[in-house]
């Protein structure tokens, strides 16, 4: 098989690469371990900034999301029995959509069978070779085949598991992480959210999150324990402890409980994010904790400057924005880093006592839901500070 540019991974980075490499005449082909039903199931966080909603619609992906996403016009921060509105639209005049990753994959998938691209679901053993000259190689199995991509660039869009990383030559790659005391138990439940806004919650148990996928389906989550078991958290005792934390800011109706799983906490950067002709984008790159809402937004701004690169380069031999890519993304990225870990050291609780650090944080709470100056830095960088 012969494309211009082989992509691994059917997420959200690999499936936006892909369509807009589509859109500027440039040819991809996607490979993706996991299945089409997997890849459009899987729940994952669903906050959009304002400008890749806008990106989507304006790439002719956005009809359901017009249609379907909820529209915010901020959040609010709860903490000693009360919610303060943080309200972005009036601060700095941006809104913010809810709207599942899963929907996004599900939109680029069809779309990209509908303008002819190829996906390959199922493949086994994805490797990379020769990214260092100038043909690149993705070799795989698929469909109990011995398969070869070749191709002038490889996206490595396969996540922070994924292989694109790991065939760095030795000694390229500095990496840069930070691991979180503490995990989140999410849940996904047949119940309506206590808000039309997301209510983050800095209670003396732990943090808490009430978001939503739907008028009448709640995307909630709770600080536990890193290495928590799900098993033990009967559904009961789950409510109980939202219904804690939630302070009495809001009444809050339970519902079934349709999916329950624990996500870790880290943060995480590898630099450069090119090594020759292999570009990694999103989470192959680097990670962020969710208290700020910000993986697939910064994925979708990878494969922005990642696609505008290459079409730069195969329609004018230019080089330049190719030799820049790490750094315009990791300028982006390190600020989407500070963000996510400020939101994260503020929101969750670190120690059982009211310690210095611990006043520190109710005082910092304070001052970010009461100065018009901090409210309106945090809504810059929740809806997204401005794209280059
Ligand atoms: C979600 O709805 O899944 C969500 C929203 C905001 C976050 C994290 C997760 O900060």
């Amino acid at each position: 098989m012969r494309t211009q540019v082989g992509i691994v991974g059917a997420g959200p980075a690999g499936l936006m690469l892909s369509h807009l490499l589509h859109l500027a005449g440039i040819s991809s082909i996607v490979v993706e371990d996991r299945s089409r039903a997997y890849c459009e199931a899987r729940v994952r966080a669903g906050l959009m900034e304002n400008w890749v909603a806008r990106m989507l619609i304006d790439t002719g992906v956005g009809e359901r999301l017009q249609r379907e996403a909820m529209v915010h016009d901020g959040i609010y921060i709860s903490f000693k029995g009360e919610a303060r509105h943080i309200d972005f639209q009036k601060l700095i005049g941006k809104q913010v959509f809810i709207y599942d990753q899963k929907e996004v994959v599900t939109d680029l998938i069809a779309r990209r069978l509908a303008d002819g691209g190829q996906i390959l679901f199922e493949v086994e053993n994805a490797s990379v070779h020769e990214f260092d000259g100038r043909s690149p190689k993705i070799r795989f199995r698929h469909q109990g085949r011995a398969e070869e991509i070749e191709c002038d660039f490889i996206g490595g869009c396969d996540g922070f598991h994924g292989i694109c990383r790991p065939s760095f030559p030795a000694g390229v790659r500095s990496d840069y992480d930070r691991v979180y005391p503490f995990g989140w138990l999410g849940i996904l439940s047949d119940s309506p959210p206590p808000d039309d806004e997301l209510i983050y919650c800095f209670h003396e148990r732990g943090f808490a999150l009430f978001s939503m996928r739907g008028p009448d389906l709640s995307r909630l989550y709770l600080q536990v324990p890193p290495d928590e078991d799900a098993d033990r958290w009967p559904d009961a005792r789950i409510w109980d402890e939202l219904e804690t934390r939630l302070g009495g800011v809001r009444p809050l109706a339970r519902g079934k409980i349709l999916q329950k799983g624990i996500t870790p906490m880290r943060s995480f950067v590898t630099e450069p994010m090119q090594s020759g002709r292999l570009f990694l984008a999103g989470d192959a790159a680097h990670i962020v904790p969710p208290t700020g809402a910000k993986g697939m937004n910064l994925a979708m701004a990878d494969v922005r400057v990642l696609s505008r690169a290459i079409e730069a380069h195969c329609k004018s031999g230019r080089e330049d924005l190719l030799k820049d890519y790490s750094a315009t993304c990791l300028s982006r990225v390190w600020k989407g880093q500070r963000f996510s870990w400020w939101m994260t050291q503020m929101l969750h609780r670190h120690s059982d006592e009211m310690d210095f650090d611990t006043k520190r944080q109710i005082a910092e709470i304070d001052y970010v839901t009461g100065s018009e100056a901090a409210m309106t830095s945090l809504a810059e960088n929740y809806a997204g500070l401005p794209m280059a």
